[in-house]
């Protein structure tokens, strides 16, 4: 390597060091002023079950963020470990009822009972959000959005659904591409990224239909415990 790239790469690596120090600093100050928040709520007798989740909410967002950071360091980087994965798609489906607050938008919720995974919970959640977050976006106005979850020898399979624009022909053949998107303010990164982890997790992603009726995404990830 040439010590002109060596120091170039040297050079990124303080930059992300750097940014990442100064984006913990400020993941920390929301993460105590949220906890002060709820105790003072709590002690005053304000607390109501809505608030006490959209804390919670941002304190996971908050920690997913955190574990983000970590990734710049090392690509791939994974924390494995066994987890209830009923749990952590009830809490996708909380954490994503942000992206409806301005849609008159159902959340229907089938998850089996107390299935347990090993696998990287916060990568797995960032993808099913990604997911929940486009249906979502799919829906102009009202509908509903479902998400299923249930387990056939050890793969657990998981279905979100939403009855909003369907996608076109078209954009069938390039929803996984980097950068694809059809909307003004998307990146297009969102399923792309989704399906390099998940395959990267011997999971797959599909689309399982898309019409007038309904658009369905099926997640299949071996629960690998
Ligand atoms: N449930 C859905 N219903 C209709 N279209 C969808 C759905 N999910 C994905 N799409 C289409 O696939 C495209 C790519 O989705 P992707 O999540 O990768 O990027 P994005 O949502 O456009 O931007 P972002 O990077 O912010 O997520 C979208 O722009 C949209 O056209
Ligand atoms: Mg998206």
């Amino acid at each position: 390597m040439s010590e002109e790239l060596f120091n170039s790469i040297e050079n990124i690596q303080k930059h992300i060091s750097f940014v990442s120090h100064e984006i913990r600093n400020n993941i920390s100050i929301c993460d105590m002023y949220s906890q002060i928040l709820k105790r003072k709520l709590e002690l005053s007798g304000n607390l109501d079950s809505s608030l006490n989740d959209a804390i919670d909410c941002i304190q996971q967002s908050l920690q997913f963020i955190s574990i983000n950071l970590t990734d710049l360091k090392a690509i791939n980087s994974l924390s494995l470990k066994n987890f209830n994965l009923s749990k952590t798609l009830e809490n996708c489906v909380e954490m994503s009822k942000v992206f409806a607050s301005e849609k008159d938008i159902s959340f229907k919720l089938d998850v089996a009972d107390e299935i347990y995974m090993y696998s990287d919970e916060a990568k797995l959640s960032s993808c099913v959000i990604n997911i929940i977050k486009n249906a979502i976006e799919a829906i102009e106005f009202k509908g509903y959005v479902s998400l299923s979850l249930s387990a056939v020898d050890n793969i657990a399979i998981i279905k979100i659904a939403n009855n909003g624009s369907p996608i076109s022909e078209n954009s069938k053949n390039s929803l996984f591409e980097y950068g694809y998107t059809t909307k003004t303010c998307g990146s297009g990164f969102g399923l792309c990224l989704t399906k390099k982890y998940l395959e990267s997790q011997h999971a797959q992603l599909k689309l399982v239909k898309s019409d007038e009726k309904e658009t369905i995404f099926e997640i299949d990830i071996p629960l690998g415990v």
